[in-house]
């Protein structure tokens, strides 16, 4: 979704920070981009439809003036189509000020007629220019933050916004009230930014701001104040992630590069954790010992997307090996329901942002009821950590490929520990079983390493020309790796396009069945025990009626019955779908690659929905 950078410098250019900023922020989506710097005379405007290639050739053409103050966004369309004039930065009337916004006005229609009543000719179809064109109005009798506080107070919706003011002294202003914001305070002048990547290659001291808070930047210093106006104080948190996980190196895309880190991410996720002696896990984070976990009677876990299918995963490890009851929701649907929070619920969300908005309405809901509400999420500092009463934190680092991957087995090992923590705790799991489940993890990392040999990439793209040309893919999995197949069907859609279907296999009979024929492949994520042989029986039922099906896992029977098997290593029915999911993610990448598609930044997709 729309990403926002800005500075104000003591020295240097700004521009060109911006741009690379713009550049990181490319992968949570985008369809236009802007920038927005102060001269003397006030505000110069460069803004463009379509990729960040284009806005720098504007840049080019108009021999856009260097300055030390500026704003920049990446739009995704949500009030008028994605043309020059809807992009931001908006300017308004007076040509004083510039503004960048992430979020909605949802009263704009109305802001809008006050607005044209006045005079005040609008020029784009967005919410935005109408809270630019009111902090304009408040300017004639007040200074920059004062005007943006009033203008706010007008507004209901929800907002990250960068305003910025030209003249010989300009001055920045940002505000927050839903998608997130951040300032960096770095050597050369501060920074803010919608995403901490935006600012990490400048610094990485950062003030995560608050909902409420107005913030007023110099090139020195940061002053935040609530909606009141009075000042708040809002401490720095050095953030462990480094400007250099932000590029590609020599990997053609992200997807494939954080496909490959999956094995450090096991090991960065879970090896500090481990207590060998006592078969038990540790987190650093509070809120997981006996006393806090003695209470917790079931779990309601919400997620959205590729987060919600780790939360499937989830459901079956605490339940097998914790034996405590878990239920799960769509947190777009969890929010606008009316649930029933029994006592002693925990509300768990899984996020890889920590800014999803309905991942966490759904937390704000639970806890409204009465949760005690916890989070496993990739993001330090993001808003999903600092209101969970406890965060659990996967060791990711930035995942930059719209379709998650690396995010995605980094919940699953979290789930895994926070199981065996639970199962530890409640005496359900003795220490000799803790310590064989913890040495299963150990020993995972080698067979990870397995799927991602070069022999077998060629061996999946061969599977992928052969089934590229399909009508259509049905995903089957049951029991832990149903999920499973859910999520290979969602990422084959995500970034090749193709449609696909993630099915529980005992349900295949009651619908999906009557799809199979020869231009309709199946993949089939094989099971344990059995589950292994109520699969096989289903790929039996799939070749009978003459589908071509692909296996993976490491039930043998069901490879050597299926047309085309991608084997795994046997690593035990709790790890299996860590390791399930690796073929299944290089799958729909080489689909993807084949089709032509663009792998990194898909169509319509956004990294993280932070509007609902
Ligand atoms: C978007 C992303 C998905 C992600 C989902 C939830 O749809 O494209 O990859 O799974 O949001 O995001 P979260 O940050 O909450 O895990």
């Amino acid at each position: 979704m729309c990403g926002i950078v800005g500075a104000i410098l003591k020295r240097g250019q700004v521009l060109q920070g911006m741009i690379e900023g713009l550049r990181v922020l490319e992968y949570r989506g985008y369809d236009s981009a802007g920038v927005a710097v102060a001269t003397a005379d006030g505000i110069r405007v460069a803004k463009k439809a379509g990729r960040l290639e284009g806005l720098e050739g504007v840049l080019v053409e108009r021999d856009f003036p260097d300055a030390q103050a500026g704003i920049g966004h990446t739009r995704w369309a949500t009030h008028g189509p994605p043309t020059d004039l809807n992009a931001h930065p908006h300017v308004d009337d007076s040509g004083q000020v510039a503004v960048v916004h992430n979020g909605i006005i949802e009263n704009y229609l109305e802001l809008r007629d006050e607005l044209q009543a006045k005079g005040i000719e609008l020029k784009s179809d967005t919410d935005t220019e109408v809270l630019t064109q009111l902090i304009g109005e408040e300017l004639k009798d007040s200074g920059l933050a004062v005007a943006v506080g009033r203008a706010l107070a007008r507004v209901r919706g929800y907002y990250a916004i960068a305003v910025l003011r030209g003249g010989s002294s300009p001055e920045v202003v940002c505000a927050r009230q839903g998608p997130p914001l951040l300032v960096g305070l770095a050597r050369e002048g501060t920074w803010l930014g919608s995403d901490v990547l935006a600012v990490i290659p400048h610094t990485r001291d950062v003030i995560f701001l608050e909902d409420g808070d107005i913030a007023e930047l110099t090139a020195s210093e940061v002053t935040v104040r609530d909606m009141e106006g009075k000042v708040v104080k809002r401490e720095s948190q050095r953030v462990d992630w480094e400007a250099s996980h932000t590029g590609k190196g020599q990997w053609p895309h992200f997807m494939l590069k954080e496909i490959h880190e999956q094995p450090d991410v096991l090991a960065h996720t879970s090896f500090h954790r481990i207590d060998e002696e006592q078969g038990d896990v540790r987190f650093d984070e509070g809120g997981w010992t006996d006393a806090d976990l003695a209470g917790i009677d079931c779990i309601q876990g919400i997620a959205c997307g590729t987060a919600l299918h780790a939360a499937h995963v989830t459901r079956s490890l605490i339940e097998g090996l914790a034996r405590v009851p878990v239920d799960l929701d769509f947190a777009s649907e969890f929010r606008y329901r009316d649930p029933i929070v029994r006592p002693g619920t925990l509300a768990l969300a899984i996020s890889q942002s920590g800014e999803t908005a309905d991942t966490l309405a759904a937390l704000r809901k639970a806890r409204e009821l009465g949760a005690r509400t916890a989070c496993i999420c990739n993001v330090a500092g993001s808003t999903m950590v600092r209101e969970s009463d406890s965060a659990l934190m996967t060791q990711a680092g930035p995942e930059i490929g719209v379709a998650s991957t690396k995010a995605f087995v980094a919940q699953l090992v979290a789930a895994y520990l926070l199981a065996i923590r639970l199962g530890r705790a409640r005496g359900v799991l003795s220490r000799d079983r803790g310590r064989e489940l913890l040495n299963d993890l150990r020993t995972l990392r080698p067979k990870m390493e397995q799927l991602l040999s070069d022999d077998f990439r060629e061996h999946v793209l061969g599977i992928a020309q052969r089934h590229q040309g399909v009508k259509g893919f049905l995903f089957l999995g049951r029991g832990i790796n149903y999920p499973i197949a859910l999520e290979g069907a969602l990422k084959l859609k995500e970034i090749s396009y193709m449609h696909a279907e993630g099915y529980a296999a005992g349900e295949m009979k009651h619908g999906p069945i009557a799809m199979i024929e020869a231009w309709m492949s199946s993949v089939v994520v094989t099971g344990h025990g059995l589950m292994a042989q109520k699969v096989r029986s289903n790929i039996e039922q799939i070749r009978a009626r003459g589908g071509p099906v692909i296996a993976v896992g490491a039930d043998r029977e069901s490879l050597d019955l299926a047309d085309e098997a991608m084997e795994v290593p046997d690593c035990g029915e709790w790890l299996s779908p860590i390791l399930n999911v690796i073929p299944l993610q290089l799958l729909s990448y080489e689909i993807a690659r084949l089709r032509g598609c663009d792998i990194d930044k898909p169509r319509n997709l956004a990294k993280s929905v932070t509007v609902e």
